[in-house]
C-alpha cells in the first residue's frame, strides 16, 4: 500500500493578524480529529534561519538579494534537512502548518525588490512543495497596529504603519498574480479569534474531506 501524502499549510499575514494563534487553534482542531500534525515556522531555527535573525535585529547586515537568497537557503533547509526536515514528514503522511512560507518573501521583501525576482528564486521550491492551501489572515493595518502596540512599550508608528501597509499590499498582489498556481484563502481575519479560527476550518476541512 502506498502511503498517502501529509497536507500542507501554510499561514500567512503581517504582523499583528493573530497567526500564531491561529495556528494553535487550527493544530488544537487537527489533534480533536486524530489527524497526525506537525506546526513549524520561517526563519526556522536552523543554522540559515539563525543568521536570519541576527539580520532582522541588526546584529549583521547584508544587501537586500543577499536576504531574499538567505530566506530561500533556510526554506530549502526547512523542506529538505535530514532531522526534521518537512518534505519527509509531508510523504510519511504527516500534516504540516507552516507559520510562514514563500509568500512571506513575496509580501516582505518584494517592498524593496522586485516581485518576479523573488517568485523565480523561489520557483525550486515551489516545485518541491506547494502548499495544499495558503491560509492569509486579513485585517485592516489599523487593527494589526493597536494589537502590535498593545503588547509592547513602544513602536515606531510612523515606520511600521508604512510597512505594514506595503507588506500588505504586496500580499495582495502575489496573490493575484498566482492565482491559477496556488490555492489560496484569504479570510477576515477582523473578528474574536474564535470566530476567524472557525472561518479558517471552513476553508481548510474540505482538505481532509
Ligand atoms: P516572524 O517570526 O513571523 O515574526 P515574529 O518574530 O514577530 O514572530 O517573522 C520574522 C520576520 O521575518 C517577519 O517580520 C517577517 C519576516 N520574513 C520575511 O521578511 N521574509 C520571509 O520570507 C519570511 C519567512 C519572514
Amino acid at each position: 500500500m502506498t502511503q498517502n501524502k501529509g497536507i500542507f499549510l501554510a499561514l500567512e499575514g503581517i504582523d499583528g493578524s493573530g497567526k500564531t494563534t491561529q495556528l494553535q487553534k487550527l493544530t488544537a482542531r487537527l489533534a480533536q480529529l486524530n489527524i497526525k500534525h506537525y506546526s513549524t515556522q520561517e526563519p526556522t531555527g536552523g543554522p540559515v534561519g539563525s543568521l536570519i535573525r541576527q539580520i532582522l535585529t541588526g546584529r549583521t547586515l547584508a544587501d537586500n538579494r543577499v536576504m531574499a537568497s538567505l530566506f530561500v537557503a533556510d526554506r530549502l533547509d526547512h523542506l529538505l534537512n535530514n532531522v526534521d526536515g518537512i518534505s519527509q514528514k509531508i510523504d510519511a503522511g504527516v500534516c504540516v502548518l507552516t507559520d510562514r512560507y514563500y509568500f512571506s518573501s513575496y509580501a516582505y521583501q518584494s517592498v524593496d525588490m522586485d516581485l518576479n525576482w523573488l517568485i523565480n528564486a523561489n520557483r525550486p521550491i515551489a516545485e518541491i512543495l506547494r502548499p495544499n492551501l495558503t491560509i492569509f489572515l486579513d485585517i485592516p493595518v489599523s487593527t494589526a497596529l493597536a494589537r502590535i502596540q498593545a503588547g509592547r512599550f513602544h513602536t515606531e508608528l510612523y515606520e511600521k504603519e508604512e510597512r505594514l501597509l506595503a507588506v500588505r499590499k504586496q500580499y495582495l498582489t502575489a496573490f493575484a498574480q498566482l492565482q491559477a498556481e496556488e490555492n489560496i484563502a484569504i479570510i477576515d481575519a477582523d473578528a474574536d479569534a474564535d470566530t476567524v479560527a472557525e472561518r479558517i476550518w471552513q476553508a481548510t476541512a474540505p482538505l481532509f474531506g
